[in-house]
């Protein structure tokens, strides 16, 4: 099968393993064409596509945007905090008002869990998830599990550990579903204030013991400390988070192996992660935010094929 199952992207959940093979064979493609002297093709100059984000974002809103431009597709973006959603504007009325310009495809990127899902029931678009509170980024795990397979020749097999804060992370659970479905073994280390208490009924176990995961792992996936989401305090200080959890260049020197290690970024330096980690060879950090890229053209060009004109 060279299709998708699905009519929206919107979590990791939805899909099946051909989903990802499918994607990740797409994707392979566009990362050769955006590696040319002239990145750009001109599959989708009939599709117009927008930007709906609710949320901050660095990367996934310029990656998406550049994936849609690599693509030839129409592009508008729209930030909530500098439109009429500020006037008291519903959700629907706004992608209504959006649609009603003759949009085909809306990435949306919004605070409330499930809020892709309830747009996908309410307006006539293909919906793409760029995040929804701290459920699903499903972008994010595809460019993730990408980067494991282009660093470690595949994903099935590899023990990768999430560590840090899983309780407010929506890349923890797209992950977790993504590793599964191709096959890895999926670990979750931080404090056990941010361990959501339903990981074990994932089948994910959980580590606290920093090292010990860390001699367990073929990738460690390093959360950010989402201090904006925190409505109380998960731990003593962020001082005693870094020496319990936090990943420096003295602990991975003492494993004895080499480890991948990843960030979903943006990163907060020097708490889950040191500079000289982040900016080290074992660190696939910036191959995930190029690969981000190659992955959302993907999942774009093959939920454009399904419009029929
Ligand atoms: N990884 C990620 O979602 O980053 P942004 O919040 O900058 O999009």
């Amino acid at each position: 099968m060279s299709e998708l199952s699905v009519e929206h992207l919107l979590g990791i959940k939805y899909l099946k393993p051909n989903d990802i093979d499918v994607i990740f064979k797409t994707a392979d493609h566009f990362k050769e064409v955006i590696n040319r002297p002239i990145k750009k093709v001109p599959s989708l100059r009939d599709i117009t596509i927008a930007n709906l984000f609710f949320e901050n974002s660095t990367r996934t809103k310029l990656s998406f945007e550049l994936a849609e431009k690599r693509l030839s597709a129409d592009v508008i973006n729209f930030s909530a905090n500098q439109s009429s959603v500020k006037k008291g504007e519903t959700l629907i009325d706004t992608v209504n008002n959006i649609l009603a310009m003759k949009v085909d495809i809306v990435v949306m990127r919004h605070g409330n869990v499930g809020a892709g899902v309830f747009l996908s029931k309410h307006v006539n678009a293909k919906i793409i998830n760029a995040g929804d509170g701290t459920h699903e980024h499903p972008t994010q795990a595809l460019l993730d599990s990408y980067s494991i397979r282009e660093k470690l020749g595949t994903v099935k097999g590899k023990k990768i550990v999430i560590i840090g804060d899983v309780l407010h992370s929506r890349v923890a659970l797209s992950n977790i579903f993504a590793l599964q479905l191709q096959g890895a073994e999926v670990k979750v280390c931080g404090p056990t204030t941010l361990i959501p208490k339903y990981i074990s009924s994932l089948g994910v176990q959980v580590e606290t013991d920093l090292k010990k995961a860390l001699e367990w792992c073929d990738v460690a996936n390093v959360l950010r400390v989402q201090h904006e989401r925190m409505d109380i305090k998960y731990f003593p200080s962020t001082r005693e988070y870094t020496q319990l959890f936090g990943i420096n260049q003295e602990i991975l020197d003492n494993l004895g192996k080499k480890i991948v290690i990843m960030h979903p970024g943006p990163i907060n330096r020097g708490v889950e992660i040191t500079s000289d980690v982040a900016d080290s060879n074992d660190s696939i950090i910036l191959n995930q935010v190029e690969n981000g890229v190659a992955v959302r053209m993907a999942v774009i060009y093959l939920l454009a094929q399904q419009i029929k004109r």
